[in-house]
């Protein structure tokens, strides 16, 4: 499947918006300034350096001094297979808008940024080409919002087919805020993200709204075109809107004059066909009176989206959840015919609905942390999902497809591993090939026969010690036994040693 990309810019000498409010309520979630040494404030907000989060990549600092504070600094990752987590705990079940911002800078002393993939736990998000952007001077970031279904959501780089070595992955600044539970609250987030398209605020030609103003920091991007714009004092709370948009987007609007329809080109780019979650936010920008009311159908390419809305000066929120758009999108707003007044909007969201690849059965992901904690030089990229997405499984993990992703094999051989095995590692009830030969692992070889699928177990040449671990004699798929080079003590037992066609060192 091709993942469209919903690339969204922002200039990056960013003017800083109006003094933010005495104390604003503040934003909950993490906060990331990757690849700085320090935490800085920027827009009121608190961006924290990385450290903590992530346990790969390389730290540098862009030389320039005309770039946001944010941008100044980005962690990249080694070129090669696997993926680099950046990883955060959460309460399960939580609500999130990621957003991943990317400023190239020539970090790396090329000209163009390298292109890799982005993932959110075990689903690829989408392919991350900030190049034309960097061209026009501008920031890229893209934004998701899913669901936690665990206790850690993580936020993965990888090389794909068009990062070209030495190129790498790199990534200037994270965002994990809090929505609150109410929000979009329509779509399954179970089965499914939402990827930001565009969120815009019609009739503005200024700044961006977000943080303060938002209080969840989503970026409102102002939109004119060629329909007259209308100023408005809105007495509107935020809170009576599904969604919650922010006030400060009802304060512009665009319009058009009275018995005309509003037609609007938005969002000014072709869409690939896919299914689209659209809210439209309305709100009629008179004084509050018994006539402050005006009435208009909605069409979306021309299908009705909303017959006869009426729309007062408290507002109103009107959304479709799956709503089919291909190419050019065009929004038009009929008013009905004995209307004194045109139709008019203020501000709309598109998200594309992104199926979610689901996550590694959670017994096997906890048997592998267990196994990472006890191993005292794990392999850097465990971390994220182990089996998806599909093309960056951690390394030396094997795992079935279908409905239940299992870990099926487990081959670490010869990579110098210390530490121990833990008795956790008998949650892998799935394991039919298991390989730690020639390591340094050293204690007690723990009961493995609840791995009743084993076929093949290769423990030698390490320094386990302890008996020989007779349980292993119950597992009746076993068929290659290797635990010669260690300090057991002991034998097989005679009922393996009488086993047909196993081999046994
Ligand atoms: C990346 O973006 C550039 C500019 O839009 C485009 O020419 C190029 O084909 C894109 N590359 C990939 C792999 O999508
Ligand atoms: C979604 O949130 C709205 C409040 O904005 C609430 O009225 C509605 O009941 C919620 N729906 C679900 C399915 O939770
Ligand atoms: C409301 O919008 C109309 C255009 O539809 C504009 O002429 C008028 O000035 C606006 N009123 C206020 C109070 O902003
Ligand atoms: C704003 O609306 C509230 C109730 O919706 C009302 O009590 C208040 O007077 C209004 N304020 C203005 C300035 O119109
Ligand atoms: C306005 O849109 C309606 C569709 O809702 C269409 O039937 C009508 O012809 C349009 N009017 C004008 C003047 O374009
Ligand atoms: C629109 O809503 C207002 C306020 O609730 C109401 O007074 C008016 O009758 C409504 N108009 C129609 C056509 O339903």
């Amino acid at each position: 499947m091709s993942i469209p990309i919903f690339l969204l810019s922002i200039p990056f000498f960013l003017l800083i918006a109006g003094q933010p409010p005495p104390s604003p309520p503040p934003l909950r979630g993490y906060l990331i300034n990757c690849g700085s040494k320090t935490d800085i404030q920027q827009d009121g907000i608190t961006y924290k350096r990385d450290q903590g989060y992530t346990s790969s990549g390389k730290l540098t600092t862009l030389n320039r001094n005309d770039i946001l504070p944010l941008l100044t600094t980005l962690r990249h990752f080694p070129y090669g297979p696997g993926k680099h987590c950046y990883e955060f705990s959460v309460t399960n079940g939580a609500k999130f808008l990621i957003r991943t911002t990317y400023f190239y800078g020539g970090f790396d002393g090329g000209t163009e940024p390298p292109i890799f993939d982005q993932i959110i736990d075990g689903t690829t998000w989408s392919i991350v080409n900030t190049t034309e952007d960097y061209k026009n001077g501008l920031t890229s970031y893209y934004e998701i919002i899913i669901t936690a279904n665990d206790k850690t959501i993580s936020v993965c780089l990888a090389c794909n087919q068009h990062t070209k070595s030495p190129s790498s992955p790199f990534i200037s600044s994270l965002e994990v805020i809090d929505l609150d539970s109410s929000l979009y609250n329509s779509t399954d987030f179970g089965k499914y993200g939402l990827i930001t398209v565009t969120r815009t605020n019609f009739g503005s030609g200024g700044d961006f709204v977000r943080f303060p103003d938002d209080p969840f920091n989503r970026y409102w991007q102002p939109f004119i075109d060629g329909n007259p714009m209308v100023e408005a004092h809105a007495n509107v709370t935020s809170s009576e809107f599904w969604n919650r948009p922010p006030v400060k987007v009802f304060f512009s609007g665009s319009t058009t004059s009275r018995g005309k329809n509003l037609t609007i080109h938005w969002p000014p780019f072709a869409l690939p066909t896919n299914r689209y979650y659209v809210a439209l936010y309305f709100q009629d920008n008179r004084s509050t009176s018994p006539y402050s009311w005006r009435v208009f159908t909605v069409l979306i390419d021309g299908e009705t989206f909303y017959q006869d809305l009426n729309v007062t000066t408290k507002g109103v929120t009107v959304y479709g959840t799956e709503w089919p758009l291909s190419g050019n999108t065009e929004i038009t707003l009929t008013p009905r015919t004995d209307m004194p007044v045109g139709p008019t909007i203020n501000a709309g969201e598109i998200y594309q609905i992104l199926p979610l690849a689901g996550t590694t059965l959670g017994r096997d992901a906890i048997a592998l942390q267990s196994l990472k904690q006890s191993l005292r030089n794990p392999p850097n990229d465990w971390n994220g999902d182990p089996c998806l997405p599909k093309a960056h499984p951690w390394l030396g993990i094997g795992c079935s497809e279908g409905e239940q992703v299992r870990v099926t094999s487990l081959n670490l051989r010869g990579l110098s591993l210390t530490g121990t095995l833990p008795k956790e590692i008998a949650g892998l009830t799935a394991l039919k090939e298991f390989r730690l030969s020639a390591n340094k692992l050293t204690g007690p070889i723990p009961d493995l026969s609840p791995l009743k699928a084993l076929e093949i177990l290769h423990l030698d040449e390490n320094e386990f010690e302890g008996p020989f671990p007779d349980a292993l004699g119950t597992l009746p798929n076993l068929r290659e036994l290797l635990l010669n080079k260690n300090r057991l003590s002991g034998g097989p037992p005679q009922n393996l040693i009488d086993r047909k066609g196993i081999i046994i060192r």
